[in-house]
């Protein structure tokens, strides 16, 4: 389980985060929603210790993340994987080779095991026969789709989606939506999914968390969501109709 009490975070003199409080429950997807630039990835980011809050508590498993040490926060991170916009994939190196550099980085997985891993997590994918093209060489939704597999190769408990179907085609962004739904029910996995893609939310979510002025304004089901007289929560709930 993840709590977050009570943050605060600003830049400067841009107070992003002002009274933060969120409860992601055990293999629930959360979706969060909000403007751009309100502070999602931020806020994705200090889950995982990459930045820091200005005050606040936010824990992990019961574990408090904001006062943890370097090799603390590594261990802390063996739990996580995370789909970064864009899939953040290096060029210089094959996709099976971004893949294996994730394993030997970010995981205990023995050398030996590793190229049995990176098939596996292709699998899970639906990618084949992929594991020496260049990212140069593939489609964007095989890029996210590479970006999932590097994330799942390391058998998170909790991922991190930050805008996973973004920039993506109906069809392959349905795809994507497919594939975090069954590392949901396969692999029971915990999801914290940032999107501005209101069809994708509700195809995947099981909770939704609106996000406001530094703080989220409502966190429920959908039924609550479209219950809720608020102006800020209805535009998602209408636009969802348009679709
Ligand atoms: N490392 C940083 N240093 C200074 N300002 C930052 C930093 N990271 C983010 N910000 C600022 O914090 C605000 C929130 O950024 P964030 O990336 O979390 O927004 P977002 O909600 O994810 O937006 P989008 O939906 O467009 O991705 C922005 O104004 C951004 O410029
Ligand atoms: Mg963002």
């Amino acid at each position: 389980m993840i709590i977050l009490r009570n943050i605060f975070k600003s830049f400067g003199e841009k107070h992003v985060h002002q009274g933060v409080n969120l409860e992601v429950r055990d293999r629930e997807t959360l979706v969060i929603l909000g403007k751009s630039g309100g502070g999602k990835s931020v806020l994705l980011k200090m889950i995982i210790g990459l930045l820091q809050p200005d005050s606040g508590s936010i824990t992990v498993d019961g574990f408090e993340v904001t006062t943890m040490k370097y090799r603390e926060l590594q261990k802390l991170r063996l739990k996580f994987g995370f789909l970064f916009q864009g899939a953040a994939l290096f060029d210089s190196m094959t996709v099976g080779e971004n893949i294996e550099l994730a394993l030997r980085r970010h995981s205990e997985y023995k050398e030996s095991d590793i190229s049995e891993r990176v098939q596996y997590a292709l699998e899970l994918v639906k990618l084949h026969n992929v594991e020496h093209l260049m990212p140069s060489s593939i489609s964007g939704g095989m890029k996210k789709r590479v970006g999932l597999a590097r994330a799942i190769a390391l058998t998170p408990k909790y991922m991190l989606y930050d805008e996973p179907t973004t920039g993506l085609d109906v069809e392959t962004a349905d795809g994507i939506n497919l594939l975090m739904n069954e590392l949901k029910t396969t692999l029971g996995v915990t999801s914290i999914v940032v999107t501005h893609d209101i069809h994708s939310a509700f195809v995947i979510g099981d909770r939704f968390a609106i996000f406001e002025n530094g703080r989220f304004i409502l966190t429920g089901t959908k039924e609550e969501l479209r219950s809720s007289a608020d102006p800020e929560v209805r535009k998602y709930i209408e636009s969802e109709i348009q679709i």
